[in-house]
C-alpha cells in the first residue's frame, strides 16, 4: 500500500453530476478514482471521454445493491473516501415507476452503508479519522418552499414524489449509520444542476433540443415552478469540499441563493438558441403548456449561507453566463447527443407494464 496512491470511490461516476465530478477529481486533486456504476440508461461510458483511459481511473461496471461486488471493491481499492452519487434521479420516471427508485437509492445506499462500515471499523487509527462518506441527497426531500421560505439544514424532510421520498430514506439511512456506528458521514442538499452531459429527460438539456429541431417547448402548468440552479462545475467544487472540510454528521445545502421560474429559463434557452444559430426565428413562440404532473412541488428555494462560511465554497457561474455555455455545449456535441437520445429511446423501449400516473 505504501506506494500507493490515495483512492476515492464515486457512484455512479457515468452519470450527468459523477462524470463531471470524476473528471474534476482527476485534474484537481491528486488521487485515483474508481467508479462504480450500473450504467443503466442514465450511464453513459462515453460520458467518461478520455478518462476512461487514464491510468488513474478504473471504472467498474456494477449495481450498489451488490453486496458481494461492493465489499469487493472496498477490499480491492481501500478507498480514503466515497462519494455517493448513485440514484434513479428522473423524478417524472419516479412517478410512472417507483419501485426501481426505492431499490437503488434505498436498498442500494444501505448496502454501501454497510460495506462502508465495515471496511472502515477495520482501518488503522489514523484513516479511520481520514475517512469521509459524502452522501448526495438532494433538497426535493424538503418539499415545496412556501412563498417566502428558504430550506435551511434544519428544514424538515417533506418529500412529495417517490423520487424525493427514496432520497430522503436513503439519507436517513445515512445519518443512522453516523449516528449508531459512527460512520463519517457528510450529507449535501444541493439544487437542480445544470451544464455538459446531462440527459436531454430533464428540463435545460431536453429544451434545448427541442428548440434548437424547432420543436414545441411542452412547459409544466404555468411554468412558474420555481428552481435554484447550479451549474455542475459549482455543484462538483462542492461536493470536493465538502469531503475536504465538511463537519461529520453535518447537511450543506447547495445552491445559487435564486430561484427562477421554469418559463424564464426556457425563454432564455431560446433566445441563446436564436442568438447561435443566428437565422432569425423567434423560438419562445414555441413553448407550449403542458398538463401538470401529479404532486409537482411549486418552489425550491435554498439558503446556502452557512455552506459559503462552512465549507469556504461559493457558486462561480453565474446563471446567465453558465447556460449560454450550456446551450452552445449541446449545439456542438452531437455524437454524445446522439447516444444520450438513443440510451432514451432503449429505456422506453424497455417499460413494461402502464406507468402508476
Ligand atoms: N441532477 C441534479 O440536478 C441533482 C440535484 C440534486 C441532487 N442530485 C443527486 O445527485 C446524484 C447524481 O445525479 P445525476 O443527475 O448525475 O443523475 P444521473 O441519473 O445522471 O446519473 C446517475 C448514475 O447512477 C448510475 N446508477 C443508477 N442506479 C445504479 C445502481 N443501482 N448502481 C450503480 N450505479 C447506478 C447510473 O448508471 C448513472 O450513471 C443523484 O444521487 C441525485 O439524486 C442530482
Amino acid at each position: 500500500m505504501a506506494n500507493r496512491a490515495a483512492t476515492v470511490l464515486i457512484t455512479g461516476g457515468a452519470g450527468f453530476i459523477g462524470s463531471n465530478l470524476v473528471r474534476q477529481w482527476l485534474d484537481d486533486q491528486s488521487d485515483d478514482v474508481v467508479t462504480l456504476d450500473a450504467l443503466t440508461y442514465a450511464g453513459l461510458p462515453e460520458s467518461l471521454g478520455d478518462v476512461r483511459e487514464n491510468p488513474r481511473h478504473q471504472l467498474v461496471v456494477g449495481d450498489v445493491a451488490d453486496e458481494a461486488l461492493v465489499k469487493e471493491v472496498f477490499a480491492d481499492r481501500q478507498p480514503r473516501a466515497v462519494l455517493h452519487l448513485a440514484a434513479e434521479s428522473h423524478v417524472d420516471r419516479s412517478i410512472g415507476e417507483p419501485l426501481g427508485f426505492v431499490r437503488t437509492n434505498v436498498l442500494g445506499t444501505a448496502v454501501l452503508l454497510e460495506a462502508a462500515t465495515r471496511y472502515w471499523r477495520d482501518l488503522p487509527a489514523d484513516r479511520q479519522a481520514a475517512f469521509r462518506f459524502v452522501h448526495v441527497s438532494t433538497d426535493e426531500v424538503f418539499g415545496s418552499a412556501a412563498e417566502s421560505e428558504l430550506f435551511t439544514a434544519s428544514s424538515p424532510l417533506l418529500p412529495n414524489s417517490p423520487y424525493s421520498a427514496s432520497k430522503a430514506a436513503g439519507e436517513q439511512l445515512a445519518r443512522a449509520f453516523a449516528h449508531t456506528y459512527g460512520l463519517p458521514v457528510v450529507t449535501l442538499n444541493p439544487g437542480n444542476h445544470y451544464g455538459p452531459r446531462q440527459l436531454p429527460e430533464k428540463l435545460i438539456p431536453k429544451m434545448i433540443l427541442l428548440a434548437d429541431h424547432g420543436e414545441s417547448l411542452p412547459v409544466y402548468g404555468d411554468g412558474l415552478h420555481q428552481r435554484d440552479w447550479i451549474h455542475v462545475e459549482d455543484g462538483c467544487r462542492a461536493i470536493r469540499a465538502a469531503a475536504a472540510r465538511g463537519t461529520l454528521g453535518e447537511r450543506y445545502l447547495i445552491g445559487s441563493g435564486r430561484s427562477h421560474p421554469n418559463l424564464a429559463i426556457v425563454a432564455a434557452i431560446c433566445e441563446e438558441v436564436d442568438r447561435i444559430r443566428g437565422d432569425g426565428r423567434k423560438r419562445r413562440e414555441l413553448i407550449t403548456v403542458a398538463t401538470d404532473r401529479p404532486g409537482h412541488d411549486r418552489r425550491y428555494a435554498i439558503d446556502a449561507s452557512h455552506t459559503r462560511t462552512a465549507l469556504a465554497w461559493r457558486p462561480q457561474i453565474e446563471l446567465p453566463a453558465g447556460l449560454a455555455s450550456t446551450v452552445a455545449w449541446y449545439l456542438e456535441n452531437d455524437a454524445w447527443v446522439n447516444l444520450a437520445q438513443d440510451s432514451l429511446a432503449a429505456r422506453d423501449r424497455r417499460v413494461t407494464s402502464a406507468p402508476l400516473a
